[in-house]
């Protein structure tokens, strides 16, 4: 095994907690060597059976990005309706604005569930881990992207039919993320989220169990509390 020195190991942590995802870009382009290294660690995740199941499409015409940008504006509005009347309204107009007209490239990540033919190793008893495979491609390009010196957003309001029509995306092949890379001179220390006080990061002790799953108080509604564990839903 390779060790890391303290400097690299520093780095390593440094990309993982600084890394944040950016809504406001600026239209400068991204050189190529950039774009293809972010691209290089996405194919460098980990995969289940190594199935690889992602492809990237580069989608660099303003006029296809006014499409999909349009795709997600809709969506934005319909899950508005979600929080019409409540507190969270306005908070949730202004805050989630895509950044894909800005960036120079939105990239369409999606995941082949066939790539790895009719059996792939560990696949074939959880069929989600082909779309598991491809999040962990995506934390590559994050943090890539972070050590580049270049913003990313993951946009996922969308219909997946606007995007598959929009990009000739086939039916069999899922379009998992809309990714928008760029520079940006607004790079946030903490989470969006967390900054607009929608939502703040939960302490790490209350999510860490011991041996069994445990009822910590989280402060969330859904507490475990709430659920019977399988052995006590005796109906
Ligand atoms: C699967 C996934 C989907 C996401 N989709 C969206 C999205 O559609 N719109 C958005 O504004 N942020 C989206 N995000 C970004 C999260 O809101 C963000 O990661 C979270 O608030 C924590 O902030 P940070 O990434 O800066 O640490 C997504 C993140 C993930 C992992």
């Amino acid at each position: 095994m390779h060790r890391l020195t303290e400097e690299e190991r520093n780095g390593v942590y440094k990309a993982i907690f600084n890394r944040r995802d950016i809504r406001s870009f600026l239209t400068r382009p991204i050189p190529d060597e950039k774009l293809r290294n972010v691209l290089e660690a996405a194919h460098h995740a980990p995969s289940v059976g190594f199935m690889q199941p992602w492809n990237f499409i580069l989608v660099k015409k303003e006029e296809m990005k006014k499409k999909l940008a349009k795709a997600v504006e809709k969506e934005r509005r319909a899950l508005s309706i979600h929080y019409e009347g409540t507190d969270r309204e306005m908070k949730f107009l202004d805050l989630k604005i895509a950044g894909i007209l800005e960036a120079p490239v939105t990239i369409c990540v999606t995941c082949n569930p066939f790539s790895g033919g009719d059996h792939v190793l560990g696949r074939n008893s959880i069929p989600e881990t082909d779309l598991m495979s491809v999040s962990c491609a995506i934390q590559n390009m994050w943090l890539a992207a972070y050590a580049e010196g270049l913003a990313m957003g993951w946009v996922s309001f969308y219909k997946k039919s606007d995007v598959r029509s929009i990009l000739d995306i086939p039916y069999h092949i899922d379009p998992v993320a809309l990714i928008s890379i760029g520079y940006t001179d607004h790079y946030p220390e903490r989470p969006l989220l967390e900054i607009h006080n929608w939502e703040k990061r939960r302490q790490l002790d209350r999510l860490i169990f011991e041996n069994k799953w445990e009822t910590k108080e989280t402060g969330k509604m859904m507490d475990s509390e709430d659920f019977p564990l399988p052995h006590q839903n005796k109906c």
